[in-house]
């Protein structure tokens, strides 16, 4: 039987908040159109990120309960430090507030190792790319060719060009201190990366003596998708090891595939790494054996993880995906395809054919959808990645368990609203805006 529902039952719920089309056209108006900076309980359905917003397990929170919250050595640590071992196959763990903590890390350990580094990626995600170059560095993007088609069947659309890459090592290797692998995608649609380019980005790394470093966030959802179309007959758990085996060092924002809602990790191999780093560590995050999280946080991401490669609830995650795209599609908006891992990503672009790159076609799109039905998404495009951007995508990210099928169904139904209404808008100017990360921040006003 072709048939998929939840796989989980609902024990405790949370309201949804209602606003009329007034007053949300009120709350935009205050929120200088950016919609990070509206209040939560004025959001119908919020898709704005799948990052920390996951719902819990009873055992997430059971475990909660038994937390050890000793500064040093606790229990919690313990079993945290067990569950990454066992996820990642790495010897050595810093646990991190967060993912950005560890990049934040990274770019110092790499800023004291390499005068005026550069770091390639297949993308690099939005603070990934600011905590780097915030240091200094370089982040050229080098993703396969087939990813800038949106129409364009492959497999593996987040996968490094590895052509490209090796092209750029042969000119640039003494200053590179890393490449760096995301999986899935993210700033790509969250489009998955083979186990084989994985190999074969390894293979370069080694050929220029050069480490390969993992972002491994929503790892769990990539090695779904290698199973699928892929590596048929090995575990999920066997494929992220696999993956990981290739690498020197990962790392993880355990708001996504951790299922929780802070948290992360550096997992290393080697102990000198490990002890170069934990210096960091000490200093910003905290002791090695909290490094920023309360006992209770360490529990949820242990059992998370556990959690996460469970392949019934990774069928369901990658199929309401789909859902939601077929949804979207069947309706008229342009969508990115095949869907990734954690989003459907709107070709914002594509809509508002109208609207000038510099007025933000993106931003227009997730403006509009909260003025119809009090639903926010994400902008990932030229207000994001600035001239980086290759896209113009609205990012509908799903927080895992905690929307159903008929929340999902009227996400489409209000995004046809936007298609219908689109003359309505003519874009809109930045007005004010911050160095880094500046999407978080910006202030615009109506064109
Ligand atoms: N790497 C990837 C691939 C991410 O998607 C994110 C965050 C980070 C690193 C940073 O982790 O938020 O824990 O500091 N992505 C969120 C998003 C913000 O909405 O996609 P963080």
């Amino acid at each position: 039987m072709n048939f998929f529902f939840e796989p989980y039952k609902i024990k405790v719920v949370e309201p949804i908040f209602f606003t009329s089309k007034r007053e949300r056209k009120k709350i935009l108006e205050k929120a200088f159109y950016n919609i990070f900076k509206i209040p939560a309980n004025k959001i119908t359905i919020d898709l704005l990120t799948d990052s920390g917003t996951n719902a819990m397990s009873e055992h997430q929170w059971s475990k909660i309960m038994e937390a050890d919250e000793s500064y040093a050595g606790a229990e919690s640590f313990e079993r945290f430090c067990e569950e990454v071992k066992s996820f990642t196959g790495m010897d050595y763990v810093l646990p991190c507030h967060q993912g950005r903590g560890a990049e934040r890390i990274l770019a110092e350990y790499f800023s004291k190792k390499i005068k005026n580094p550069i770091v390639p990626s297949n993308t690099h995600f939005d603070t990934t790319k600011a905590n780097l170059n915030y240091i200094g560095a370089e982040t050229p993007d080098f993703v396969i060719n087939e990813a800038l088609d949106p129409e364009k069947y492959h497999p593996f659309k987040g996968n490094m060009n590895t052509d490209n890459l090796k092209i750029f090592l042969e000119k640039y290797h003494k200053r590179v201190p890393a490449v760096f692998l995301v999986l899935t995608n993210n700033s790509m649609a969250g489009q998955p990366v083979s186990l084989q380019n994985v190999k074969e980005t390894r293979e370069i790394c080694e050929k220029f003596g050069i480490p390969l470093f993992l972002d491994i966030s929503r790892i769990a959802e990539n090695a779904y998708f290698i199973k699928k179309r892929e590596e048929k007959n090995k575990s999920i758990k066997k494929i992220i090891r696999e993956i990981i085996s290739y690498s020197d060092l990962c790392y993880m924002s355990a708001k996504k595939d951790g299922i929780s809602n802070i948290g992360g990790f550096i997992a290393v191999k080697d102990k000198k790494l490990y002890e170069e780093l934990s210096m960091y560590l000490i200093l910003w995050e905290g002791f090695p054996t909290y490094g920023g999280l309360s006992g209770r946080d360490l529990e949820a991401v242990a059992q998370g993880l556990k959690e996460a490669t469970d392949e019934k609830y990774l069928e369901f995650r990658i199929k309401e995906v789909e859902f939601l795209g077929e949804e979207l599609s069947k309706r008229g908006v342009p969508v990115y395809k095949p869907t990734g891992g954690h989003a459907v990503y709107v070709l914002a672009e594509r809509v508002f054919d109208h609207i000038k790159r510099e007025n933000f076609p993106g931003q227009v799109f997730s403006i509009a959808l909260y003025l119809e039905g009090g639903i926010r998404v994400c902008e990932i495009g030229s207000l994001m990645h600035g001239k980086d951007a290759k896209f113009e995508f609205v990012r509908y990210a799903i927080p895992r368990r905690v929307y159903t099928e008929s929340h999902l169904r009227y996400v489409a139904e209000v995004s046809k609203l936007v298609l219908e209404n689109k003359n309505k808008w003519k874009g809109v100017k930045l007005i004010k805006e911050s160095p880094y990360l500046r999407h978080f921040s910006a202030e615009f006003v109506l064109l």
